[in-house]
């Protein structure tokens, strides 16, 4: 068997151009769907993730404004700012680039955004919502996945799909999301993470098989039965002395032995990530949509 390769950039660039006439529609009415992103810090990952997503706003024509703050930071301060933001009318959606420094309080910092302005719904009333299935901004990595698994025509009804890892932004909403009374979902879910025995039983019995650890090339080719479809969310930096940068991306997933098997498969770079990205526009659009309404 040899795997259907899911194309990541050439979906995104599908979603993307869907939202077109909805920001052509809302440009018409005067709005310009704007997204406020706060950097803290100075992880290299997340500086390149935070220039990403401005640039991908600004081929769209959407307005997007960084605010940088130095990694002394105090908890006060980054609050401080969220109320400016969410007062902010320029700004219909805020993202605040995760990981924060350890001694930043990231779930009292996401609380802290205004829920209609939520790019990222990481916000608990959002989770909440999705949760018991109604209407919200859905997490960017998991809405993107479920768009890989709609445009790749993956069927989920019935499957049985197997996470691994449970992080906020992932594995819990990509979990709950594919067990909901709709399309992609209707799906039998099961959730592993350090504490699971077993592990490889499970992922065997997987028709889906996520994989969101942060553990480079950690699910190998005897993982997987005949026929899985692979989701590797995983972004791992490992050392590449070869390399002009010096180090190389691998994903959570071995790709050469466990493409062979499987039935489709995200690759790293290419799948997952430019996803996150398409939906962080998605959503901003959509709560642009939402302000107009109230
Ligand atoms: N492509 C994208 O857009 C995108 C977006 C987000 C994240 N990512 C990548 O996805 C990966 C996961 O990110 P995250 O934020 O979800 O990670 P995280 O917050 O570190 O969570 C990792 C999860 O994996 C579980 N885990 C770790 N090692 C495991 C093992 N050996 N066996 C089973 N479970 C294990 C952990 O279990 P415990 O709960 O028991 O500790 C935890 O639940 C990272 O590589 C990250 O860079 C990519």
């Amino acid at each position: 068997m040899s795997a259907k390769i899911i194309d990541g950039q050439a979906i995104a660039e599908h979603v993307k151009q869907e939202l077109r006439e909805r920001i052509s529609i809302l440009q018409q009415k005067g709005i310009v769907p704007g997204l406020a992103a706060v950097l803290i810090g100075d992880d290299p990952a997340s500086q390149v993730y935070v220039a990403m997503k401005a640039k991908a706003f600004a081929a769209l024509g959407l307005f997007s404004e960084t605010f940088r703050l130095p990694v002394t930071v105090d908890l006060a301060e980054v609050l401080a700012l969220i109320d400016q933001l969410n007062s902010d009318n320029r700004f219909h959606g805020i993202l605040v680039q995760l990981p924060l420094p350890e001694h930043l309080d990231s779930d009292r910092i996401i609380a802290q955004i205004d829920p209609q302005k939520d790019a990222d719904g990481l916000h608990p009333m959002n989770m909440g919502r999705m949760l018991l299935g109604m209407e919200a901004p859905l997490p960017c990595t998991p809405h993107g996945i479920l768009m890989l698994l709609k445009y790749s025509e993956i069927e989920t009804v019935g499957k049985h799909v197997v996470v691994l890892g449970r992080s906020n932004i992932v594995g819990k909403p990509i979990a709950n999301l594919l067990f909901q009374k709709c399309n992609p979902g209707n799906a039998t879910v099961t959730i592993c993470h350090t504490r699971t025995t077993n592990l490889q039983y499970l992922t065997r019995q997987a028709d889906i098989l996520i994989a969101a650890i942060g553990r480079p090339e950690f699910v190998r080719g005897d993982f997987i039965k005949d026929g899985t479809v692979v989701i590797d969310v995983g972004v791992n930096r490992v050392t590449a002395p070869e390399t002009a940068r010096g180090y190389r991306l691998v994903g959570d997933v071995k790709f050469d032995e466990v493409a062979p098997k499987a039935a489709a498969i995200t690759p790293v770079p290419g799948g997952v990530g430019p996803m996150t990205i398409a939906m962080l526009i998605y959503n901003t659009v959509f709560l642009a949509e939402k302000a107009l309404q109230t």
